[in-house]
């Protein structure tokens, strides 16, 4: 991650948050598409205090469609308002004014009883870095905007960006961490490469995103690898690291004495799943029980 979260520097981006949510109507969390719970933050409830807020998905069009649907609904039964998004062309964006006027649809009526003319609602962006903040933030001003506060700790007058709607934003995102604390929402960070490779092991970034893979999307990993041998037991370490030799092999990773360079098989892997090469791919599910895709024999 481009910011090292030491305890000061997750009580200030707290602090600095619960500064600005004075100045806002209501909060827009984003989140990873891929990776809804891993890229979310674990204090987010006690931070934004019973602020209105609204959900997004972000990066959906590198997420499984049906998954989308499925994490939706997971927000949407935990009481929140949940929207699809792609910042990068800008996929849905329309729906985050409409939304928000619907969650502050009290407010401003009380406003339109008491003969005030509604001002636009003003909105924080919040997410943790690399989760789409900056550029959902231009997409809505329809502008480049010069975005700061990438640190915790930088603090500068604060700006409204008008988005040409409904909708006001606070030029500096609050930006939050991810739950560190579990050892695979960093693995999962790091396969969609929110996180920099360097602070984990490679080999094992690649054999946790073949483990999802293989779990999930067997068919479309076997497809694009050219496998053939589906594994017989998912629980089985060995499986796993089988199958990352089998990619290596087919795509020529190899050292002397004809074994597998488990690391350069990992960095092919990595690459062509963030590429989307891989389709459309989702690394968690909202419920336990989610069905996992049938293992072919
Ligand atoms: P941040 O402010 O929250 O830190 O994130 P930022 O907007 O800088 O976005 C991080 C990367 O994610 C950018 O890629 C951006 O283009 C990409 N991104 C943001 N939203 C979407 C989306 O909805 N779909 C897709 N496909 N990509 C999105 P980048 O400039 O290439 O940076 P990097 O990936 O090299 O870090």
């Amino acid at each position: 991650m481009a910011i090292q979260w030491f305890p000061g520097h997750m009580t200030r981006a707290k602090r600095q948050i619960q500064e600005k949510l004075k100045l806002i109507d209501i909060v827009i969390e984003l989140l990873d598409a891929r990776v809804p719970i891993s890229s979310r933050n674990p204090m987010i409830d006690e931070i934004l205090s019973g602020k209105p807020r609204l959900i997004i998905l972000n990066k959906s069009d590198l997420a499984d469609p049906r998954m989308n649907e499925q994490w939706k609904q997971y927000f949407e039964h935990e009481g929140h308002t949940c929207a699809i998004v792609d910042s990068n062309t800008g996929t849905g964006i329309n729906q985050i004014s409409v939304l928000t006027k619907e969650i502050l649809k009290e407010k401003i009526d009380r406003q339109i009883a008491k003969g005030m003319r509604p001002r636009p609602a003003r909105s924080l962006i919040v997410g943790i870095p690399n989760v789409g903040k900056s550029t959902l933030i231009n997409r809505l001003a329809g502008r480049n905007v010069a975005i700061t506060g990438d640190k915790p700790g930088v603090t500068k007058g604060q700006q409204w960006i008008k988005t040409g709607g409904d909708l006001e934003l606070l030029d500096t995102p609050g930006i939050l961490w991810p739950k560190f604390e579990d050892q695979m929402v960093g693995y999962r960070l790091a396969i969609t490469g929110a996180i920099r490779e360097q602070i984990l092991n490679m080999d094992d970034i690649g054999y946790y995103a073949v483990k999802i893979l293989v779990e999930r999307y067997w068919d479309t990993l076997a497809e694009r690898f050219g496998l053939t041998e589906p594994p017989t037991d998912l629980e089985n370490n060995l499986e796993i690291v089988r199958i990352m030799e089998e990619i290596g092999r087919k795509r020529g990773c190899l050292i002397s004495g004809g074994e597998v360079d488990l690391e350069k098989t990992a960095g092919i892997i990595l690459r062509e799943l963030r590429a989307g090469k891989l389709g459309r791919i989702t690394l968690e599910a909202p419920y336990d029980d989610m069905p996992v895709r049938e293992v072919k024999q």
